[in-house]
């Protein structure tokens, strides 16, 4: 009896494991996983990278997180399956269980939804961006007064020996996707409002990135049900992002009193509302989960770049009066740069390039899954799966970026010294590729230009005496620098 208990046992175990086996086969190859568990001991979760098998792959493989997600570390193999295949690649992958973890309402807003409903959200988007000016003149001149205020914070702090750039930076960024969204702007003496949103976001991503539960949940989505496991594995990252969407909720309503059906809109609450009424796919919930992804992404990525710039720039001075030259040439010293600028400057065009390239703050891109089977690289690729494109190991490791941990805008300047290396150009993608790259690109790029010409066009940004510039990254999604102090010398 016992022998046969045994037998079934072995049988049932050996039946399980070729199951699972023959389940894997049916994806890309990778590092062979172990039944039930795949590869979660080899991925480094922690350091929030999956590229370790980059180079034995060939930049194309499974990882079993134990989901099957496809890693892809090379820029041409993203290229492929982002542009030439684009379609099949556009859907957003959404954890089973996760929906009120990421996202205000089910496949609501723009970054975690897929189908006809982000398909309408980000055109609609799109569409009342680029009537603001996005791109043009009138979004132009609004990152310029916040660029301005910015300034005038700067010209206004005392001890100028010891500075931290952190607050004015976010506060110039923030108040621009602010007014967009909400058609208003904070005082810097009045801003707690915005300053708890900061944090609380800040707090959202550190608890993400530390939870040793979280993967768990990830791994078995019935966790999120057990008692107290539940709670903290799963529940107290919902109950931060409803908190930090108290937020977006309450100037949603805020906007909405002063809507006028009639009126010519002046922010994007009022504009989409004016659109409900002829587009199904508009509502209430839609608008705020769009407005929340809007406002997230749209404060902290552009701050934490600008703040790597000054920490590169402060590290890099022989760099930083190359940039500082050029600006005094082109824009001069009384006026603000302004976007007809960017054309004769191209020092500054590399080096926020450089930037961009070695800040490298998406150290985990967003997921995205394949909405059809399809192939890659001769491959076949099934449907509904996860999909990790690395930009972030594309930045730091691909053969053109000769010493890629370098800091060097010249990289990029081709050898008539007029033009930049397309093909360092185009492997730099922060904004990802593709269908679903970041929908606020054109925002970002002014943001950047404007907002770091203008300050070495005021200032000389330099170590604390005795303080050595600290790179490092923090491992989290968004690879925010260690907060440190600098010194502002003034240059006019
Ligand atoms: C330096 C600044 C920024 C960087 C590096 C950045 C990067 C990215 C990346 C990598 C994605 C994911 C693309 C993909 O799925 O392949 C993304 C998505 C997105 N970004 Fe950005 N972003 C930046 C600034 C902004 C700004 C200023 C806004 C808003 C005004 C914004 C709004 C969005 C939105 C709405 C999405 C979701 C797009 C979709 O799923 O269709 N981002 N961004």
């Amino acid at each position: 009896m016992s022998a046969l208990l045994l037998l079934f046992i072995v049988g049932a175990i050996t039946y399980a494991v070729w199951k699972y086996y023959s389940f894997t086969s049916k994806f890309p190859s990778g590092p062979r996983p172990l039944p039930f568990i795949g590869n979660v001991h080899q991925v480094d979760f922690a350091s929030k990278r999956f590229s370790r098998f980059a180079d034995k792959f060939n930049g194309l493989y499974t990882l079993f997180t134990p989901i099957a997600t496809l890693e892809i570390t090379d820029y041409a193999l993203i290229k492929e399956a982002f542009i030439d295949h684009g379609d099949d690649y556009v859907d957003r992958m959404m954890l089973p269980g996760m929906e009120k973890v990421f996202n205000y309402c089910k496949n609501g807003g723009v970054i975690n939804s897929s189908g006809d409903n982000w398909r309408e959200q980000r055109r609609v988007s799109l569409s009342i961006l680029r009537d603001f000016g996005m791109g043009k003149n009138v979004m132009e001149e609004l990152v310029r007064n916040s660029v301005a205020e910015y300034l005038r914070c700067l010209a206004n702090i005392k001890d100028k020996e010891i500075v931290n750039m952190r607050w004015p930076i976010q506060l110039m960024i923030a108040n621009i996707i602010n007014e967009v969204l909400f058609g208003y702007r904070y005082k810097y003496d009045e801003c707690d409002d915005l300053i708890n949103y900061v944090e609380g976001f800040n707090k959202m991503i550190s608890e993400l990135a530390t939870n040793k539960l979280l993967p768990l949940a990830i791994a078995f989505p019935s966790v999120k049900y057990v008692p107290i496991l539940g709670y903290y594995a799963v529940e107290i990252h919902a109950e931060n992002v409803r908190k930090n969407n108290e937020y977006i909720v309450r100037n949603v309503a805020k906007a909405l009193e002063s809507f006028d059906t009639e009126g010519d809109p002046t922010n994007f609450v009022h504009a989409y509302k004016q659109r409900m009424s002829s587009n199904a796919y508009l509502d209430q919930d839609n608008l705020i989960a769009t407005c929340a992804d809007f406002f997230s992404a749209g404060q902290e990525t552009t701050t934490t770049t600008l703040r790597w710039a000054t920490l590169f720039l402060a590290k890099n001075q022989q760099a930083q009066d190359k940039l500082r030259e050029e600006v005094h040439r082109v824009v001069g010293k009384e006026r603000l740069p302004a976007l007809e600028d960017k054309n004769k400057m191209i020092y500054t065009q590399a080096t926020i390039h450089e930037i961009q390239r070695l800040a490298n703050i998406l150290r985990l891109n967003v997921f995205r899954k394949t909405h059809q089977p399809t192939t890659l690289a001769g491959q076949t690729i099934p449907e509904n799966m996860t999909i990790h494109a690395d930009i972030h190991y594309v930045m730091w490791n691909d053969p053109h970026f000769e010493n890629p941990k370098e800091f060097r805008p010249e990289r990029y300047i081709a050898e008539d010294g007029k033009s930049l290396r397309k093909e360092l150009v185009e492997r730099t993608i922060p904004f990802s590729l593709g269908k679903r790259a970041c929908a606020g690109e054109g925002l970002a790029r002014v943001e950047l230009f404007l907002g770091l010409t203008a300050t070495v066009q005021n200032y000389r940004i330099l170590p604390i005496p005795g303080q050595p510039i600290d790179l490092t990254q923090q491992e989290q999604t968004i690879g925010i620098p260690i907060e440190q102090m600098l010194r502002l010398e003034s240059v006019l």
